[in-house]
């Protein structure tokens, strides 16, 4: 997966996320509601000089692009990701590899917890917990009996006793998340992703392929987008819950605009029609409203 990812022919290497699916954090509705987050939570601080919105995995830089218009210059906007830093994306907006050290204002992931390399593990026809291998071409097989750590991160969170169930192990997820929110020196960090509950794990686990905005075969030959949904609440987060509460609560509202509207003044009637469209999708139960929001304060 971290080879098929990242690796020198990996997906991310060449593509570009926006070319083969949406997401919320390329909606400028999204980059509003955040800028509204990032707004309270410089008060919150008490209006600090050095703010930073740090953008973790942040693709294409669709979020900081939108808000460079929203965010006046005493927010630092700052993008970690892998990929180049795109040609047309504003001056102010700084592009590194690595998060920085500390970070005093708003860290934000969205959607880069699912694609954070993970372990399938299997139950055997004896009952023993096992690795999944898989090879280039997708097809797997069992493999070694599972670690120690493993073994318990599934006892805890994720069960599985039955011949042939699967789940993906978390740690990995835990472990990228600690180390950014360990930055936060004050502020909040905010991750947004796919994820389940221990009350609703998903049976078989989620882990599966992207690619031109559609659903293919997990296959880790780097052609493809793979991702696997976040076991969120053993992420250990202050604050968990659904985008479309989160969102609601920031004042994203999917109210259409009044007929009448239109014909008084057909262009701001359009707009409203259009934020309305992209509210009603952000907070939409069963798509990107059903995300998760795992948020700590310090
Ligand atoms: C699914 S995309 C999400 C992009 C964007 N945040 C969005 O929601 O549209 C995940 C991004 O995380 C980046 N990424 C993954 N691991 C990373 C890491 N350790 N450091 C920086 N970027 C990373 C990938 O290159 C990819 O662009």
């Amino acid at each position: 997966m971290e080879r098929a990812l990242y690796g020198p022919a990996g997906f991310y290497r060449r593509e570009l996320p926006g070319d083969h699916f949406a997401t919320s954090a390329q909606t400028p509705a999204f980059a509003e509601a955040v800028a509204r987050l990032a707004d309270e939570t410089h008060e919150r601080l008490g209006r600090p000089e050095a703010f930073a919105v740090v953008d973790v995995g942040a693709g294409g830089g669709d979020l900081l692009a939108h808000l460079a218009g929203l965010l006046d210059e005493r927010f630092r906007l700052v993008a970690v990701e892998l990929r180049p830093r795109p040609e047309d994306l504003p001056e102010r907006i700084e592009w590194r590899r690595d998060p920085p050290q500390e970070v005093e204002g708003l860290l934000i992931a969205c959607e880069l917890l699912d694609n954070v390399p993970c372990d399938v593990a299997v139950v055997d026809h004896d009952g023993a917990l096992r690795y999944e291998e898989v090879d280039i071409e997708g097809a797997t097989r069992l493999g070694d009996r599972l670690e120690a750590a493993d073994e318990a991160w599934l006892a805890e969170w994720w069960p599985i006793a039955e011949p042939g169930e699967r789940a993906e192990i978390g740690r990995p997820r835990e472990a990228v998340w600690r180390n950014l929110a360990n930055r936060l020196v004050r502020g909040s960090a905010l991750a947004v992703d796919y994820g389940h509950v221990k009350t609703n794990r998903p049976e078989g686990g989620t882990m599966t392929g992207f690619k031109d905005g559609r659903c293919t075969d997990p296959v880790p030959d780097g052609t493809c987008d793979l991702t696997a949904h976040v076991a969120v609440d053993a992420i250990g987060s202050d604050c968990l819950e659904r985008q479309r509460e989160a969102l609601l609560e920031l004042g994203v509202r999917a109210t259409r605009p009044p007929l009448e509207q239109a014909y008084k003044d057909p262009l701001a009637y359009a707009t409203a029609l259009a934020n309305a469209g992209a509210a009603a999708r952000l907070t939409d139960e069963s798509g990107l409203g059903a995300h998760w929001w795992l948020r700590t304060d310090r």
